[in-house]
């Protein structure tokens, strides 16, 4: 991709006050996890309301931890992409950076992002139904043992459909997008609300740039869609 497609927005990085990024699974997919509902996406291989869902979780707790235990290992065995390394670069130089995520899968963090808003959860803790107890969900997590001394039982600290995102963090969200100049839409299909909202005129007075290999659901309602891979753009932007 030759440089000269990127000075313009590069410039626009160099005078934001406030730069928003909101990320979705595509920016994990050169870490190697796959997304959702890409090729060989996660809802490709399972029914969706079986697995992420509260009805799922009570009809079967055990196939709904299982099923997350093999998401927490498979984002062990991987590594931030440079694009998740790019933005942790660009947010070091931003007056003000916000970085909102639908990824549950930790690479922002891993790869040194702080201002890190997680909308739909992250597979680092389980909470309890029933109270407000929470523990590490790590390899000690025992699979077998989900009852909570309280009453409740264990559930992963996941949004799922159906349920409320924790209301600061969607707060916090809004009012990222609200007062930023430059959002950058890396990666997401944009279906899932309410995080695709805040890419929209209605959230935002920002001027949006997506960043997808494929058009999407938002493509129309951003200032500009960069048909490339988060790697193929955001390192450029960042060095
Ligand atoms: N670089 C940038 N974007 C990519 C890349 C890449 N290398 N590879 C794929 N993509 C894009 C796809 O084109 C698609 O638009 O990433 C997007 C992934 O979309 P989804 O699979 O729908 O994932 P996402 O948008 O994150 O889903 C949102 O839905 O299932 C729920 O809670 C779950 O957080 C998830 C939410």
């Amino acid at each position: 991709m030759d440089d000269d497609r990127f000075s313009e927005l590069r410039g626009r990085l160099a005078a934001a006050g406030s730069v928003c990024v909101l990320t979705g699974s595509g920016i994990s997919a050169e870490s190697g996890l796959p997304t959702f509902r890409g090729v060989g996406g996660l809802w490709r291989a399972h029914r969706v309301e079986e697995l992420a869902s509260p009805e799922g979780f009570t009809r079967d707790p055990h196939l709904v931890w299982s099923w997350y235990a093999e998401r927490r290992r498979a984002h062990a065995q991987v590594e931030p992409s440079p694009a998740h390394r790019a933005l942790a670069q660009l947010e070091r130089r931003a007056q003000r950076f916000t970085l909102v995520t639908q990824n549950v899968d930790s690479l922002h963090r891993r790869a040194g992002s702080r201002n890190v808003l997680e909308l739909h959860g992250a597979l680092r803790e389980a909470r309890c139904t029933r109270c407000t107890a929470r523990r590490p969900f790590d390899e000690s997590f025992d699979l077998d043992a989900l009852a909570h001394d309280c009453g409740g039982i264990w559930r992963p600290d996941i949004v799922w459909f159906g349920e409320s995102l924790p209301r600061d963090v969607l707060e916090a969200a809004f009012e990222a997008a609200r007062t930023a100049d430059l959002m950058l839409v890396v990666g997401t299909s944009g279906i899932v609300q309410p995080a695709a909202s805040l890419a929209t005129k209605r959230c935002t007075g920002a001027y949006v740039v997506e960043i997808n290999p494929e058009q999407t659901a938002l493509t129309p309602l951003v200032d500009r869609s960069i048909r490339a891979r988060a790697t193929g753009v955001l390192p450029l932007l960042a060095a």
